[in-house]
C-alpha cells in the first residue's frame, strides 16, 4: 500500500520561549523535525508534505537541506490540526494511498508501532489512531472505546468528569485512506472550547459514516512531544539511552556508555571501541575496529577500520581518516585527508590539506592554511617526514620522500626526497653560559647586602 505523510509543524511553541521554530530545536545535534521525518521513513512513504507556519522560512530552508524531495505547504493561521492536516490536500493532489499523520515535534514513534498501524488499515479499519495509556493524562485528548472499536476522541478541554477519568490518550498520530482523511476534514467544524478546527472529530464523523475506527497502543515515551525545554532536555537524555544501548547491541565497545554523546546519525561499525567521555557531533562514520581513546571530539568526519583517535583529538568537518591511521592528543584536523598508515600525533593542527600514507608528521606542526582572507591548501606526499614545529605556510607542497627540519618555516615547494630547512643557524658561543649565569648570581646577591 502506497503511503504520504503529512508533517504538522506549523504550531508556534510559546512554551519554549524561543526564537527558533520548535521543530528546529535539536536532539541528537538533529533538529526535531529530521527525527519525525526518520521515524516516518520507515513507511517508505512516496509523498512527504510538512505543514509549515510559524518560523516557515527557516524550517522550510532546513527542510531543503534535510530532505529536497519533501513538500511543503504553509498554514498561515493556525486553526486547528484538521485545518493543518487539510492544507496538504492540494499538496497530495493525484495521489491515491494511505495518509499518516505524525507531529513534527514527536521524535520518538518507533517503525515498529508505525507498522502496526499499517496492519491495521491492511486489515480494513478506516481510521487508524494511535494511544497510550497515559500516566498524567493532563490535557490529552481521552481514547472513548467500546472493545476494540474507537467511538470518539475527545479533547481535555471539553471532556466531561467521566470523559476525563479516561487514562487511554491520543498521541496525535492517525492513518486513513488520503482520499478519506480529506473529506472527513472537509467535514470538521470549530464549535468546540477552542474554536479550534480538531483533526480528532474525524472519528466520530468516520462513525457516522459506517466507517470503523481503531486504537493501536504505544509505550507513552513513544509519543512524547517537545513544548518545553525541560521536555526538550529529558528528550536528549532519552535520546542519548537508547542511541548508547542500540550502539552496544551492534557490537560496539563503550568504556563508559552514560559519557558517550551521540547525534542522531552517528555510524559506529562493530568492535569499534569508544574511550569514555567521546562527543559524535553530526555526520561521524567510525568503521569496524577503529579505536577513538578518550575526549575526543569529532563532527562530519570518517574513521577507517585500524585508525587511532585521541585521546584529547579533534576531528572537524571534512576529517577523512583512511586505514590505519594514527591522531594523537591535542591534535585538531579540518577539511583533510589522511592517507593510509599516516601519523599525527602529538598537539598538531592540520586543516585544508591531503597527507600521504606512511608520512609521519612531527609534534607541533602547523598547516598555515589561513591567509586571513581566504584558505590554502597543503600537499604532502607519501613517505614524508615532518619535523616537529614545522609551519607549513599554504599553499605550498611537500614532495614523496622528503623531509623538512624541526622548527623549520616551509614557505616554498620541497622537492620529493629532499630535506627542506628554514630557520636561524644555531651558533656556540662556548663557556658564555657559565659566565653569564655567574654575573647574575653575583648582582642578585650585591641586591640582598644592599637591601639588608
Ligand atoms: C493534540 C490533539 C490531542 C492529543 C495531543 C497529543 C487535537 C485537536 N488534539 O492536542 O488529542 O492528545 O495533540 O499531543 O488534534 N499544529 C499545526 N497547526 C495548527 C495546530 C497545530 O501545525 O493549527 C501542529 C502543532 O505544531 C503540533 C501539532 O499540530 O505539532 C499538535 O498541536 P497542539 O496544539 O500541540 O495540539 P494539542 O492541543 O497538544
Ligand atoms: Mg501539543
Amino acid at each position: 500500500m502506497s503511503c504520504a505523510l503529512i508533517l504538522l509543524a506549523a504550531g508556534q511553541g510559546s512554551r519554549m520561549n524561543s526564537d527558533l521554530p520548535k521543530v528546529l530545536h535539536p536532539i541528537g545535534a538533529a533538529p526535531l523535525i529530521a527525527h519525525a521525518l526518520q521515524a516516518g521513513a520507515s513507511l517508505e512513504p512516496e509523498i512527504t508534505v510538512v505543514v509549515t507556519g510559524h518560523g516557515a522560512e527557516l524550517v522550510e530552508a532546513r527542510l531543503a537541506k534535510l530532505d529536497p524531495e519533501v513538500r511543503t505547504v504553509r498554514q498561515t493561521e493556525q486553526l486547528g490540526t484538521a485545518h493543518a492536516v487539510g492544507q496538504a490536500k492540494s499538496a497530495l493532489e493525484g495521489f491515491a494511498g494511505d495518509a499518516l499523520v505524525l507531529y513534527g515535534d514527536t521524535p520518538f514513534i518507533r517503525p515498529e508501532t508505525l507498522d502496526a498501524m499499517r496492519s491495521a488499515r491492511i486489515s480494513g479499519i478506516d481510521v487508524v489512531v494511535l494511544g497510550f495509556e497515559a500516566a498524567d493524562p493532563g490535557r490529552y485528548g481521552r481514547l472513548v472505546t467500546d472493545g476494540d472499536a474507537l467511538e470518539q476522541i475527545v479533547e481535555a478541554k471539553d471532556a466531561t468528569e467521566v470523559e476525563l477519568a479516561i487514562t487511554l490518550c491520543n498521541s496525535g498520530v492517525i492513518m486513513a485512506d488520503a482520499t478519506v482523511l480529506f473529506a472527513l476534514i472537509d467535514a470538521v467544524g470549530n464549535d468546540n472550547a477552542a474554536g479550534e478546527y480538531y483533526l480528532t472529530d474525524i472519528v466520530e464523523i468516520a462513525r457516522a459514516k459506517t466507517l470503523s475506527a481503531s486504537v493501536v497502543r504505544c509505550d507513552e515515551a513513544e509519543t512524547l512531544g517537545i513544548n518545553t525545554r525541560t521536555e526538550l532536555a529529558n528528550a536528549e537524555v532519552a535520546f542519548q539511552t537508547r542511541a548508547r544501548a542500540a550502539a552496544l547491541e551492534d557490537g560496539v565497545t563503550l568504556a563508559d556508555p552514560a559519557t558517550t554523546y551521540f547525534s542522531l546519525d552517528t555510524f559506529l561499525g562493530r568492535d569499534a571501541e569508544i574511550g569514555p567521555n567521546v562527543v559524535f557531533g553530526p555526520g561521524v562514520t567510525v568503521e569496524s575496529g577503529a579505536k577513538i581513546h578518550a575526549f575526543c571530539h569529532l563532527e562530519d568526519c570518517h574513521v577507517s577500520r585500524g585508525s587511532i583517535v585521541g585521546p584529547f583529538a579533534r576531528l572537524r568537518p571534512g576529517a577523512e581518516l583512511a586505514e590505519n591511521t594514527h591522531v594523537g592528543n591535542f591534535v585538531e584536523i579540518k577539511n583533510a585527508t589522511i592517507d593510509e598508515g599516516a601519523k599525527v600525533n602529538h598537539l598538531t593542527y592540520i586543516g585544508d590539506a591531503h597527507i600521504g600514507a606512511r608520512t609521519n608528521i612531527g609534534a607541533g606542526t602547523v598547516t598555515c592554511n589561513y591567509d586571513g582572507v581566504f584558505k590554502h591548501h597543503t600537499e604532502i606526499g607519501a613517505d614524508v617526514f615532518i619535523g616537529s614545529d614545522t609551519m607549513l605556510v599554504a599553499p605550498v607542497t611537500i614532495g614523496d620522500g622528503a623531509m623538512t627540519a624541526s622548527g623549520s618555516v616551509i614557505t616554498s615547494d620541497v622537492p620529493e626526497g629532499a630535506l627542506a630547512i628554514g630557520r636561524a643557524r644555531q651558533d656556540i658561543k662556548p663557556g658564555f653560559a657559565t659566565r653569564l649565569m655567574a654575573k647574575l648570581k653575583a648582582a642578585k646577591a650585591r641586591k640582598i647586602n644592599e637591601a639588608g
